[in-house]
């Protein structure tokens, strides 16, 4: 059994990985903050990873073989209200942690965002230049350089992905699965594009990038590039709901309080050369996203906090 430090385990991406993972070749201790976790099958605490010590006292007393860091302040949106806080969490604190995993020889996973890059160009690799257009990017892009500088041997990856959360809310896809479910239209944008991944096809490259000792810079989305419109238009149809309700708009329109870079699509070509077979493809990640729905796991997944 593999012992893991999870951060973000009450997130979107943390929750799924945790549950997806604990109790097989794995052991999980998720750390989330203000989220009680009630009922969860894995091990978890609430730790506010800003505090002082709490990495070290977190790493003492679990003495785990790999962290995954999934804690970040992941709301594009509230990041622009507080720029300090996104600063300490988003760009400072994956440093230190890199830096306490280095010191203890664990191997550290550090998640970042596609949205590090202003979209003007798509197909991003690797070793483009980012040029972050919001206080969450700008962040995250900090965060990024703090961890690879503090810690050479630590995996960062670049991630864009959709699945259900404890609150219902923190996903774009439960989003318009929200308002479809109970007849509203909504704006899909035809100007945002994006490579979209379900959570649980992300959970087995993350976990197939650490049975390898990846290092370094991965962009790890889905394998196929749309626009928001058309994701929504595909969630509709594969829901079964009415596909006319997701009306094609400009994120101009959208009312967005961060800017939004156009064309966030990533060229995946170096993890699938590390990794050694193509990625699994949008609508297979889908259909696992609607079993998931028809077996109640997002009613579950709600009782959970
Ligand atoms: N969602 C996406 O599509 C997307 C796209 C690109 C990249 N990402 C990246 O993927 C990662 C996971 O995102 P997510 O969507 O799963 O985020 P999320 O659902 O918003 O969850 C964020 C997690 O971070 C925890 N957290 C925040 N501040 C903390 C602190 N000071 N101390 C301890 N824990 C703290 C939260 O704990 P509590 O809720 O318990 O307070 C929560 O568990 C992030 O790095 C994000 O930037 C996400």
């Amino acid at each position: 059994m593999t012992k893991i430090l999870l951060t973000g385990a009450s997130g979107l991406l943390g929750l799924n990985l945790a549950m997806a993972v604990d109790g097989k070749k794995h052991q999980v201790l998720g750390v989330a903050n203000t989220t009680p976790m009630r009922w969860v099958g894995f091990k978890s605490v609430q730790t506010e990873l800003t505090e002082p010590g709490s990495i070290e006292h977190l790493l003492e007393e679990y003495q785990p073989e790999v962290i995954i860091h999934c804690a970040a302040l992941a709301n594009v949106d509230d990041c622009e209200h507080r720029p300090d806080a996104a600063e300490e969490v988003n760009a400072r604190l994956p440093g230190r942690i890199a830096a306490a995993a280095k010191a203890s020889s664990i191997k550290m996973v550090h998640i970042s965002t596609d949205a590090v890059f202003d979209g003007i160009k798509g197909d991003y690799l690797e070793t483009d230049e980012p040029h972050p257009l919001s206080i969450y990017a700008r962040t995250k892009w900090g965060g990024e350089q703090a961890v690879l500088s503090a810690n050479e041997n630590a995996l960062v990856a670049r991630v864009n992905f959709y699945g259900w959360s404890v609150t219902g809310k923190r996903s774009l896809a439960e989003w318009f699965v929200n308002n479809l479910s109970a007849s509203q239209t909504v704006k899909g944008f035809t100007d945002i594009h994006f490579c979209p991944m379900m959570v649980l096809d992300l959970v087995d490259i993350l976990m197939e990038a650490i049975d390898l000792n990846l290092t370094g810079l991965y962009h790890v989305v889905g394998a196929q590039k749309m626009s928001k419109f058309e994701f929504g238009r595909a969630l509709a149809r594969k829901f079964g709901f009415d596909p006319e309700l997701v009306q094609p708009a400009s994120v101009l329109d959208g009312g967005l309080t961060a800017a939004r870079s156009p064309n966030l699509t990533l060229n995946t070509g170096k993890i699938v050369a590390a990794i050694g077979h193509p990625l699994p493809d949008f609508e297979t990640g889908l259909q696992k996203f609607y079993d998931q729905y028809r077996h109640g796991f997002p009613e579950l997944l709600k009782n959970l906090a």
